[in-house]
Formats: structure tokens, C-alpha cells, sequence
């Protein structure tokens, strides 16, 4: 990073902008014509994954320039950066080593001269013995009952890679335990959970890396008045809560005793901690050695990114062709689109993996970019958004990039399901890229009036990522492949990836408004009218 020279001023990018000018009219007809084994040349296999990335708008020319750009920006240097622990996250003082939770080397990684690697060993096993115990029915709860119900109770990088995770993984669960999630600092969240399960044989996993974040902490004081109540002690909150923190000191105040803390480090980004003390709901649901399963498949995808040449660099790839859409044709949305059920809460995931970690907009020497950066990420499991979004990506006026997940061997293989499943994913894509052309649709017969509506466009580009079957180790891979595309934009925008200053304000605003709802004082005068007037408007309605 020393003397970074700007984004827009290396020569590969000036070389890119060259470069677009010739390929943002060509067509993905033209470039599957033009070369019959395109669809093999422009792949990846890596163990489990298949990558295909031949439906975008890009020729050899365009592979060669994108990843002289991951040069030019020293994206190896920088990866060995942050494997190393290097304090990259600068803002905030801090390495970033979510790499090391997953570490299934035997190697050492050192934080300030000091190997992490025996703390991280020694959380596992306690996460091992606690999730073995409560499967087991052995942890048993204040009066006596084996726990049936966890409760994780977390909000952003405490709530949605566990709940993605346990969501994915739902087929190699112990279907007698049920995983409840509670984020929402909306009582009806908390309620509707607690209305479904019983006080004694539930168990409150209270997952908050600060133990400071108002929703978590007001949704697990509601839990807590609710176990008291119902169990009539005090002393029952020692049997039905576990912390899963950073923050000993306010975990100690909250209640809850040492042995039912499990530790994480603040080395670790709060998005990036699912495969932490973070992930004990996952462990509970799925068992240890799934658990361990996943991490291995975690720990693949991170040799893969971390000694792939980047031309054969999965994550780097990803990465280097969103930068692609993004900064030369203009798209600033990108469409994750799992043909899956059980991964219907991934784009969720990587909506706060992706958009907290790289919506920025100054440099990482401090300057205002001049160029755009993180994409909205969004999107459904197939076929759903078949039959709602897709018109758009289709026929509208964007060009709105999407991967395709899917698996070839289903889990529950129910008469021909998976192929029309798989079917529509291939079909998908294919639209897509190739669209239908005028000709095409005359030649079809139809009316000549409706022949513009009729046409596809295409050159809508598309990855498709094809793995095996949907287990806990191809699962892992899949979200460390993520996890790195982020990363590697991140170096080539130049931002710092692993802050998010942008959701403070907010919270500093709320405090300050809450203790304004319910005083008879007239609404600060520091508000603007409009929120001066809402505060009014909720006050005179509250109090009628
Ligand atoms: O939304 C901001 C944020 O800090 C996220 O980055 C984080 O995942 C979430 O809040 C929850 O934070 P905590 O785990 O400290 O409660």
C-alpha cells in the first residue's frame, strides 16, 4: 500500500479503459461463435467447485489486462498482508485474521509475536464439549429438562452467518433441537420465539462481539426477564445462557459466568466470524465434525486464494470481472442467485459481507475515491426470482451481472425435481448471454407488432458456480470464495474493507432520539423540522 498511485492512473487500468471501448459492443454471440471450446477454456475446477466464467463479456485480452490490474495493485503482496496478520485494518488498529479461525494447517499464526493458533484450538474444544453436551441431552436446563431450543440471540455478523450457515447445513441437523434466531430489536421478533418454546428446555445464546449493540442487548435483557419469571430464580440464568463476546468485563455484568463464555478476538470483523465462537449454534445443529467439515472447506478456499495464480484464481477471478461491470460498463447492482432452497439466506449474508465491507467511498490514504465501489448484492433462490425479478435482468435497461450456484447431486431427490431445477438454472444462463434475436422471433411466426417485445437482447453476463452436492465442506469453500472476492476488490478500490463506520452515526442518533420519546421536553432543536415534527407526531399519538 506505501505509495500507492491512483486507481485510475496505473496503467492497466488505462490499458482496461482502452481495452473497454473495443468490447462493450461486441456480443457474448459473437465470442461463443468466434470460439467453439470458450466454454471449456474459460473455467475453473478447483476440487469441489466448478467455475465457469465464460459467459461474460471479456476475451483473453480483457484476462490478461484485469489481471495485470490484481499486479499492479499488489494484490499478493497484499494477501500475504493480511495472512500474515499484518494490522491492515487500520482504522480500527487491527489485523484482520478471520483466516486463522480455519487454520487446519498445524501452522502457527502469529498476532504480535504471539501464535493465536492454541486459544483458537482451546474455544473449539470448549464449543465441542458444550454442543456434544446439549445433543446429548446432558446440559440440562434449571429444572432438570434436557434443552430442546437455542435461542441465538445476535444482530448483522452475529445473527446472519449463523443463521445462513444453520439454514444451509438443515439436512445434517439433529432435527430434536430447534434453532430459533432473534435480531430484530422489534418485540414481535422475540415474542413470536418465545411464544413457541418452552423456558425450560430453552437455551439463549447470546452472540455479540462488543456485548454493547442496544438490539441484542435489549432483546437478551427481554430473555432474561422472561427465564427468571418463568423459572422463578435468579439462579436460573446460570442453566439457560451462553455468551458467545469479545467483552468479558460486560459479560460477567449481564450474569452469565466464565465457563459459559466462549471468546473470540478482536481480530476478528464481526461479518467475517461465523467459523468463531460465533458459529455454536452451528455446531449445536450440525455436530463437531460437520463443523469441523466446513472449516476444512473453508481452509481450501483460503490456500486456494492465497497461492492460486490469479489467472487461475477463483476469488481473484470473481473479483477482477465484477470490477470489470462495475468501473467500465456502469452495473452497480450484482444478483447472487442460489439455485438451492437450502442457501436461501446466502445473498442475505453476503449482503452485509459484501456491502459493509466495501460500501466505501474514501481511500485507504484518506482521499475522496473518484471512481465507484461496492455493489448492491442482493437476490432469491431459484426458481422463485424466476417468476418475480428476472423480467428486469432480462429486458430492462440495466445490465445486472448474477452468479448461478448450483448443485448436481440433491439432497432430497423427490421423481425429476432437480433436473427441472437444474434445467431452469442452465436455461437461466444461457437466456442471458444469448437473449433472441430479432430473426429469431419473426422466424418464430410471431405477430410483427409484438416482435420488439419479443426480443431478448442478451450479453447479460453470468458466472455459474457447479459443485458436487451441497455438503458442510463444499459450503465452507463457497463462502471463503466470497469472503475473497471482497477482499480482492477491496485492495483494487483501494478502501479499507474491514470497517464500517457507516453505521455509527445512525446508532449515536437513536440513542439520542429514544431518550426524546418519552420526555414532556419539547424535540431537540439541534433536529431538523421534519424529524422534530415525527417525534411530535409519535409523542401526541403515544400519549393519547
Ligand atoms: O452493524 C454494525 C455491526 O457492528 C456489524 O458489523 C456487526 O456484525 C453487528 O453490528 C453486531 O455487532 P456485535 O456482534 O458487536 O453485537
Amino acid at each position: 500500500m506505501p505509495g500507492r498511485k491512483e486507481l485510475l492512473k496505473m496503467s492497466s487500468w488505462k490499458k482496461l479503459e482502452a481495452h473497454f471501448s473495443e468490447m462493450k459492443d461486441i456480443h457474448m454471440r459473437t465470442l461463443f461463435s468466434d470460439d467453439r471450446s470458450r466454454g471449456e477454456r474459460y473455467r475453473i475446477i478447483h476440487n469441489n467447485i466448478y467455475f465457469d466464467y465464460s459467459k461474460n463479456i471479456i476475451n483473453d485480452r480483457t484476462l490478461q489486462l484485469l489481471v495485470e490490474l490484481a499486479d499492479e495493485v499488489n494484490l499478493r503482496t497484499e494477501i500475504e498482508r493480511m495472512f500474515t496478520g499484518e494490522i491492515i485494518n487500520e482504522t480500527e488498529k487491527r489485523p484482520v485474521l478471520h483466516v486463522a479461525l480455519r487454520n487446519r494447517s498445524g501452522n502457527a499464526v502469529y498476532v504480535e509475536g504471539r501464535d493465536v493458533m492454541p486459544d483458537i484450538y482451546a474455544v473449539l474444544e470448549k464449543m465441542h464439549k458444550a454442543s456434544d453436551d446439549i445433543r446429548s441431552g446432558r446440559w440440562t436446563g434449571f429444572t432438570g429438562k434436557p434443552i430442546k431450543n437455542i435461542v441465538n440471540i445476535g444482530i448483522g455478523g452475529s445473527d446472519l452467518g449463523p443463521v445462513m450457515v444453520c439454514e444451509a447445513l438443515k439436512y445434517y441437523s439433529q432435527r430434536d433441537i430447534n434453532n430459533f434466531f432473534v435480531s430484530n430489536i422489534d418485540s414481535t421478533h422475540i415474542t413470536e420465539v418465545l411464544q413457541r418454546t418452552d423456558p425450560g428446555e430453552t437455551l439463549f445464546i447470546v452472540a455479540s462481539k462488543t456485548f454493547t449493540t442496544m438490539e441484542t442487548m435489549t432483546n437478551a435483557e427481554t430473555a432474561r426477564r422472561w427465564i427468571v419469571e418463568h423459572l422463578g430464580s435468579e439462579q436460573a440464568v446460570a442453566y439457560h445462557f451462553i455468551a458467545l463476546s469479545t467483552n468479558s468485563a460486560a459479560v460477567a455484568k449481564f450474569g452469565i459466568k466464565t465457563d459459559n463464555m466462549f471468546e473470540f478476538w478482536d481480530w476478528v470483523g464481526g461479518r467475517y466470524s461465523l467459523t468463531s465462537a460465533i458459529g455454536l449454534s452451528i455446531m449445536i445443529s450440525i455436530g463437531y465434525e460437520n463443523f469441523i467439515e466446513l472449516l476444512e472447506g473453508f481452509h481450501d478456499m483460503d490456500n486456494h486464494f492465497r497461492h492460486a495464480p490469479f489467472k487461475e484464481n477463483i476469488p481473484v477471478l470473481m473479483a477482477l470481472l465484477g470490477v470489470w461491470y462495475n468501473n467500465f460498463f456502469g452495473s452497480h447492482t450484482y444478483a447472487l442467485l442460489p439455485y438451492e432452497q437450502y442457501l436461501h439466506r446466502f445473498p442475505a449474508y453476503f449482503q452485509q459481507g459484501d456491502m459493509e465491507s466495501n460500501g466505501k467511498s474514501v481511500t485507504r490514504s484518506g482521499a475522496r475515491v473518484t471512481y465507484s465501489t461496492g455493489p448492491v448484492i442482493w437476490g432469491e433462490p431459484g426458481t422463485n426470482g424466476q417468476h418475480a425479478f428476472y423480467q428486469l435482468m432480462h429486458q430492462g435497461t440495466s445490465i445486472i451481472p448474477a452468479d448461478f450456484i448450483g448443485f448436481i447431486k440433491p439432497l432430497n431427490p423427490v421423481a425429476d425435481h432437480h433436473d427441472k431445477l437444474i434445467a431452469n438454472m442452465f436455461a437461466q444462463s444461457e437466456a442471458f448471454a444469448f437473449g433472441k434475436t430479432e430473426s429469431e422471433v419473426r422466424a418464430e411466426g410471431v405477430d410483427g407488432k409484438l416482435v420488439p417485445y419479443r426480443v431478448f437482447e442478451g450479453n447479460r453476463p453470468s458466472n455459474t458456480i457447479l459443485c458436487p452436492r451441497l455438503t458442510p465442506e463444499v459450503l465452507g469453500s463457497l463462502i471463503a470464495m466470497y469472503e475473497h472476492k471482497i477482499f480482492t476488490q477491496g485492495i483494487i478500490w483501494d478502501i479499507f474493507s474491514f470497517d464500517q463506520w457507516g453505521v455509527e452515526l445512525g446508532k449515536l442518533l437513536a440513542g439520542r432520539i429514544l431518550g426524546e420519546l418519552s420526555s414532556f421536553n419539547s424535540p431537540a432543536d439541534e433536529h431538523d423540522s421534519s424529524t422534530k415534527a415525527l417525534i411530535s407526531h409519535y409523542r401526541s399519538i403515544t400519549r393519547e
